[in-house]
């Protein structure tokens, strides 16, 4: 443990809910229930170790072209997380916020997160974002066009950070793709840039606070050299 380095922010993009239903002859959405699970394993697993920024790709810009049902399933299951576990993120001390475009959502989840997000607002021993109707390419058009409307003729990186969904993060250290993927997905495509990458095997229901840690520890014999050199 003595060498441990926590990064401060892990990003997850959380895979293989429905390979896990299918290999035990269940349904796609009971993968994505079993999610659920592996999500409060993961959170409790990183408020152990003091994370500070703990982020989940929870629905993509492109999983829209999934059944009806399978979207009906993942939404259901969001809203009831959250209506769950007022007094569960009170007393973590966990605050809860999102990242992409939630205005095609039903308005009862809409109305749902946005409570949960006030009602959270001060926690602060770990910031939990869920990435919903989120895409890297989505974000970056809609944080361009903020900027032409603000009338800015020139622009820095940092005017694009500053409208970004992530404004309120530091950029992820780890990012964390269960499932065996190798890929991204359209996910924080700016914001990765010097990230370290970490595709474990486990398919995403399986997913704990010990597999966590194990990513961690394999995060902290990685060196970070941002273009600069060994020491
Ligand atoms: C990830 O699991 C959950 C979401 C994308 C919402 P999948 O549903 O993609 O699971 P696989 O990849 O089909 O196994
Ligand atoms: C990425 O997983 C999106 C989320 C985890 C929400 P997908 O399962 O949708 O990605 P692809 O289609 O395999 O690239
Ligand atoms: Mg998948």
């Amino acid at each position: 443990m003595s060498n441990l380095i926590i990064p401060k922010h892990i990003a997850i993009i959380m895979d293989g809910n429905g390979r896990w239903a299918k290999r035990r002859g269940l349904p796609r959405n009971a993968g994505h229930k079993a999610g659920i699970n592996a999500i409060e394993k993961t959170i409790e697993g990183a408020l152990n170790i003091s994370v500070k920024y703990l982020t989940f790709f929870a629905f993509s810009t492109e999983n829209w072209k999934r059944s009806q049902d399978e979207i009906d399933g993942i939404f259901d299951l969001i809203r009831l997380y959250l209506k769950n576990n007022p007094n569960k993120f009170q007393n973590l001390g966990v605050q809860i916020k999102h990242i992409g475009e939630i205005s095609p959502f039903p308005d009862d989840l809409k109305h749902q997160l946005l409570k949960t997000e006030k009602e959270t607002e001060k926690n602060n021993k770990i910031v939990i974002t869920f990435a919903l109707n989120y895409g890297g390419h989505d974000e970056i058009v809609r944080a361009v066009n903020k900027i032409i409307k603000s009338g800015k003729k020139e622009i820095q990186y940092f005017d694009i950070q500053q409208n970004l969904d992530t404004n309120f993060l530091p950029e992820p250290d780890l990012i964390i793709r269960t499932s065996g993927e190798e890929r991204l997905s359209n996910f924080m495509m700016l914001q990765i840039a010097y990230s370290e990458l970490y595709f474990p095997k486990v398919y995403w229901p399986d997913f704990d606070g010990k597999k966590l840690l194990k990513a961690i520890k394999i995060y902290s014999k990685r060196e970070r050299r941002f273009g600069g050199i060994t020491q």
